[in-house]
């Protein structure tokens, strides 16, 4: 049997007077919610003095939505310590590179490496596992939320030697990594060792990013403990926590996707209109190629747009299609933050699926046709965590945060290099064309993709590389942006020209790198910004080049298969012209997003104008048959007959296997 999609939101009922927990509670009924998140800020109200537990209100909370038939994704509160915590145990707050020490007044105010912010964490967990596991409500586990605090304290800098000591195992090896022989930085001694603390002058890039990779493991670490005692106390009962998506990459989520039971992300765009649209595809092809063909969520979005200088509310019909696009991606739901909007502290200006305008408003109206919508469609799998839709994707992004990392390090050539806007504008140009992406990490196995798109990649294993050449020789299609492939995983340069690990297979040689203040013309391609190179073909032919007559794209030919580079930045026009020529191009209209699922065609319009669509058969969400048209904003749901498999290596998403 399907199970319905999950539909509902972060619910932190403990702000408002009990009267209203039976109001709210009609409303997401009337809305069609299905599940709630609960207590991901609740710590200093479930515990108010250490080991003394007040769970009567979250009792009646939960009684009260398993009374209204509504599941509740139970969160573990340990991303907000309370107040009397951090005055008993002022080294567990946060230390930032300044040397400050933070002081509670917020959230996420707390060192994972601190003895006592371990032990506390596993204490509320245990009390709250205790407490709910024999309740009906809870179905789901939510660990923390958004890990993602950083911590330089001398908790944290003990805990990055032993990292450093289990990645390296001497210090010979890491001061050869660390290249200390620059500006006399030898280490002689381990204990001489500390996070990147504020120091004169440039910090270490190899300190720097190793840094990075411990916060991932070290937040890991803090993760899986919850995890397991939680698996331990309540078997069977899925465990997640909700990355945080947008520009702010703390966490390897290749890595972190292995160790949760679900993959849940959030997910707020910064643009407006197509811009958001856009954003949003582009998030939920991440979220779908973490989970690496196992369930995922969206954990949280929102009824208006947050970032930015100004929040702005959603335009009608947006909450929706933004819904439908990552449920098209396999998503078991939306949820968003929060159910309703807070009278007071720091998010009292948040939209939330009750505004504070309450019931009787347009986005309360949207938030319920869409729970009626998606209790129209059933959910992808056959039970709530057996795994997600086929999704077929043609065209495969290189996505790899350390890359991403690597590249916001300290000294670079040029402070304009933007991983992630490479990464974005690659699925952009594809998305607007309506081909089907998937991400992947540089050394996953490749199927035969039509292409594999590698959007700055700075630093780049052997491994990797010869993954990519691999991919190539076997007949596949390598599109490479400039400033990839340059360093080792320790942010040493590969010497002997650039793009080190990528020449051969580029068949080219770089001799300089020409960062540009200026735009400049390439003919046929339009303007080149930000980055130019002396390239030297050393095999490869040139396609286009820069006015003064030096190759600016190349293309190679390997074994049964072409490795293409782009050594400077075009715009998406310009971009879009090297993917037609390299082969990856489809015939969508822009605007107009198609998703195939095994069984089933999601389409979704976002211009302003009627669109045709190749669908035909009848809406799930209407009952009306769809006619190959969609009218302005319009979304559609069709089941279709499956269609027999390609290359089932092809049409499939990559497992994750990092
Ligand atoms: C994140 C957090 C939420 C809330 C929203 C606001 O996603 O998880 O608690 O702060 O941002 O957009």
């Amino acid at each position: 049997m399907r199970m319905p999609l999950w539909y509902g939101g972060d619910y932190n009922p403990e702000q408002w007077p009990e009267e209203v927990w039976a109001e709210d509670v009609a409303l997401m009924r009337r809305a069609g919610v299905t599940l709630v998140t609960v207590g991901v800020f609740s710590w200093s109200r479930l515990e108010p003095a250490e080991g003394r537990y007040t769970f009567g209100w979250l009792d009646r909370v939960l009684d009260l939505l398993a009374g209204g038939g509504i599941g509740v994704d139970l969160a573990v509160p340990t991303a907000s310590p309370p107040p009397w915590f951090s005055l008993e145990h002022p080294d567990a707050l946060t230390v930032t590179r300044d040397g400050v020490r933070l002081t509670h007044g917020s959230r996420d105010t707390y060192c994972v490496s601190a003895p006592a912010y371990r032990e506390a964490s596993l204490r509320i967990t245990r009390a709250l596992a205790e407490r709910y596991r024999d309740h009906r409500a809870p179905v789901m586990w939510h660990v923390h939320n958004e890990y993602g605090t950083p911590c330089h304290c001398d908790h944290a800098a003990a805990a990055f030697r032993a990292w450093l000591r289990r990645r390296y195992g001497g210090l010979d090896a890491l001061n050869d990594a660390w290249t200390t022989a620059f500006w006399g930085q030898r280490y002689s001694d381990w204990a001489q060792i500390t996070p990147p603390r504020a120091t004169q002058y440039l910090p270490n890039p190899a300190q720097a990013l190793d840094f990075r990779r411990f916060v991932s493991d070290e937040m890991l670490a803090h993760f899986a403990e919850q995890r397991d005692l939680l698996r331990e106390l309540t078997p069977g009962v899925p465990v997640t926590t909700n990355y945080v998506l947008a520009g702010w990459a703390c966490v390897d989520h290749w890595k972190w996707s292995r160790e949760v039971d679900l993959v849940s992300v959030d997910d707020y765009p910064s643009g407006r209109g197509m811009a958001a649209a856009e954003q949003t595809a582009f998030a939920a092809d991440l979220a779908r190629s973490w989970a690496g063909g196992r369930p995922w969520l969206l954990m949280e979005q929102a009824t208006g747009y947050v970032l930015g200088p100004r929040a702005s509310p959603k335009e009608p019909g947006e909450i929706a299609r933004h819904s439908l696009q990552h449920v098209a991606r396999g998503s078991q739901g939306a949820m968003f933050f929060q159910w309703r909007a807070s009278r007071g502290g720091a998010e009292q200006w948040h939209p939330g699926m009750v505004p504070h305008a309450g019931p009787d408003s347009r986005v309360f109206r949207e938030v319920c046709a869409l729970g009626e919508a998606l209790g129209r469609i059933p959910a992808p799998v056959d039970g709530p965590l057996i795994g997600p839709p086929v999704v077929e994707a043609e065209v495969a992004i290189l996505w790899d945060e350390e890359a991403w990392w690597a590249v916001q390090g300290p000294g670079l050539p040029s402070a304009e290099i933007d991983y992630l806007a490479a990464a974005q504008q690659a699925h952009r140009v594809l998305w607007r064309q309506g081909v089907a992406v998937c991400f992947a990490h540089p050394s996953h196995d490749l199927p035969p993709y039509r292409a594999v798109l590698v959007p700055s990649l700075y630093l780049i294993s052997d491994e990797a590389a010869r993954n990519l050449a691999a991919y190539v020789e076997g007949g596949g299609t390598l599109v490479v942006s400039f400033f990839s492939g340059i360093a080792d995983e320790h942010t040493r340069i590969r010497p002997g020209g650039y793009p080190g690990a990528l020449r051969e297979v580029l068949g080219i040689r770089v001799e300089e790198f020409r960062p540009l203040a200026e735009p400049v013309e390439l003919p046929e391609l339009g303007p080149s910004t930000v980055w130019s190179e002396v390239v030297h073909l050393d095999g490869a032919e040139a396609v286009a080049r820069y006015p003064g007559g030096g190759p600016a794209v190349t293309r190679h030919r390997v074994g049964a298969g072409t490795a293409w580079y782009v050594s400077t930045r075009l715009d998406d026009s310009g971009y879009a012209r090297v993917l037609a020529q390299a082969g990856p191009a489809g015939s969508g209209t822009p605007g107009v997003e198609v998703v195939r699922q095994r069984d089933r065609v999601f389409a979704i319009n976002h211009t302003e104008d009627e669109q045709p669509v190749p669908v035909d058969g009848t809406d799930l969400i209407t009952g009306r048959p769809v006619d190959g048209s969609l009218g302005p904003g319009g979304y559609v749901v069709v089941p279709v007959q499956t269609r027999p498999a390609v290359d089932p290596r092809r049409f499939r998403d990559l497992p994750n296997h990092r």
